[in-house]
């Protein structure tokens, strides 16, 4: 194993001059000056060690796909400056991150400052590799002690958060400049309170909207909290939208479909607008939606999907892009790719998700930056550890980090500014 503890020297894959972009290549695709390249992760499913809700949810039978648990998974609590050294090794300027508040909080109103201090470290780092932290203050697992509360279903969730990014604000907030509060607020409520997909396994249409309500005024009073705290920080969220297209040329099919687009992709933007110094997009589907009396039926015609079987639809990001004009606030994509376990289709994936980036941007689009998910293979949710979304892949016993072909191509997009 290469990362013992107190092992100092870098690991044997890591060699600053590994990717070394081709500088006479001329460049079709030139990206606006201060473009930030990075990568996003999520704190649970690359940390290891966590003990929340989704950790208790773990342990019971059934529930994870593949059968495993989130464990140490990458082991990034330990390995967090080796992250950053592959995020450098990419040529990245920029890395999303999130914290786990239930390390930072794990009795309410107790603080552990060691972990705080831990993730100041991790922001620092990044600062001083000239990296941008873009942090995340909840990416979906909860301290138990609040998920034992009714988590966002209670109506103190919001007062609770706050709290929390109060203190996180006041430690952090000299090293961190880009915040995002919340991450994919629809999808996190539609799977744990109308799917029944994820903890709490709840099946109401009325606690997803007043999770959904909570998740806003939460984000309201952290982004008074973070402005207090600095007066230079930017605020957004990490909104997941898709394109919404509708299966039959006959209005009933399109006015549902209208419907829905509207209500996915606006209404929570729409409710914390006057909050919102940026938006973050996380881009992955493209749906196109068959409607009759009986319900809907998602029917793309999936000729290229991943290995989650999600169709790669690259105009989709153009056309999430172009709708978020309307907002008149820079966007920053904060997510956007895909499981491809043997590399195959991660290049062309990159490349012509940032052919319509390009082309948004050229539309007057405020685009200022592309974080690729994710830096590493990780634990995804109720799937596990099977999908790869990694740019690097992990080997799950030695945590060893291995850079896929398509990292390299990456870098060299990252280091051009460009393709
Ligand atoms: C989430 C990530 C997740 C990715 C792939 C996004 O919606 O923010 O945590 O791993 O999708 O499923």
């Amino acid at each position: 194993m290469y990362f013992k503890k107190g092992v100092k020297r870098a690991p044997v894959w890591y060699n600053s001059s590994t990717f070394m972009p081709d500088k006479k290549k001329k460049l079709k695709y030139k990206f606006p000056q201060g473009f930030l390249w990075g990568t996003a992760t999520s704190a649970h499913q690359i940390e290891g060690g966590n003990e929340n809700n989704w950790t208790e949810w773990e342990r019971q039978a059934g529930h994870i796909a593949d059968g495993s648990l989130s464990g140490r998974a990458c082991n990034s609590w330990e390995l967090y400056k080796e992250d950053i050294r592959l995020v450098k090794e990419l040529h990245n300027n920029a890395y999303r991150f999130s914290l786990e508040w239930s390390r930072i909080e794990p009795r309410p109103g107790h603080f552990d400052t060691d972990a705080l201090r831990r993730y100041r470290d991790l922001a620092r780092e990044c600062r001083r590799s000239g990296i941008e932290p873009i942090v995340t203050l909840y990416h979906w697992t909860q301290p138990l002690w609040f998920a034992r509360q009714g988590g966002w279903l209670n109506k103190q969730s919001p007062l609770w958060f706050r709290q929390y990014v109060g203190r996180v604000a006041k430690e952090l907030g000299r090293d961190v400049t880009l915040w995002c509060t919340i991450n994919e607020p629809l999808i996190y409520s539609y799977n744990s309170y109308f799917q029944g997909k994820w903890p709490p396994q709840a099946h109401s249409f009325w606690q997803f909207k007043k999770v959904l309500r909570n998740l806003a005024k939460a984000h309201k009073l952290a982004y008074f909290v973070l402005h207090d705290a600095s007066s230079d920080c930017r605020v957004g969220i990490a909104k997941n939208n898709q394109l919404f297209e509708s299966y039959l040329d006959k209005w009933f099919n399109k006015l549902v479909v209208t419907f829905v687009s509207r209500f996915w992709n606006h209404s929570f933007l729409n409710k914390i607008q006057d909050t919102l110094d940026f938006i973050g997009l996380n881009y992955y589907f493209h749906s196109v939606v068959y409607v009759s009396l009986r319900g809907y039926v998602v029917m793309n015609e999936n000729k290229k999907v991943s290995d989650m079987g999600w169709e790669i639809f690259p105009r989709g990001i153009y056309e999430t892009l172009t709708e978020l004009k309307r907002y008149r606030l820079p966007v920053y994509i904060l997510e956007n790719g895909l499981a491809d376990s043997h590399d195959e289709q991660r290049v062309d994936f990159i490349q012509e998700h940032l052919r319509c980036v390009h082309q948004a941007i050229k539309e007057g689009v405020d685009v200022r930056g592309y974080c690729h998910w994710s830096l590493l293979d990780n634990f995804e949710w109720a799937d596990g550890f099977e999908p790869k979304f990694g740019l690097y892949k992990v080997n799950f016993k030695t945590f060893e980090r291995t850079p896929r072909p398509s990292a390299g191509v990456y870098a060299e997009i990252a280091q051009n500014n460009g393709f």
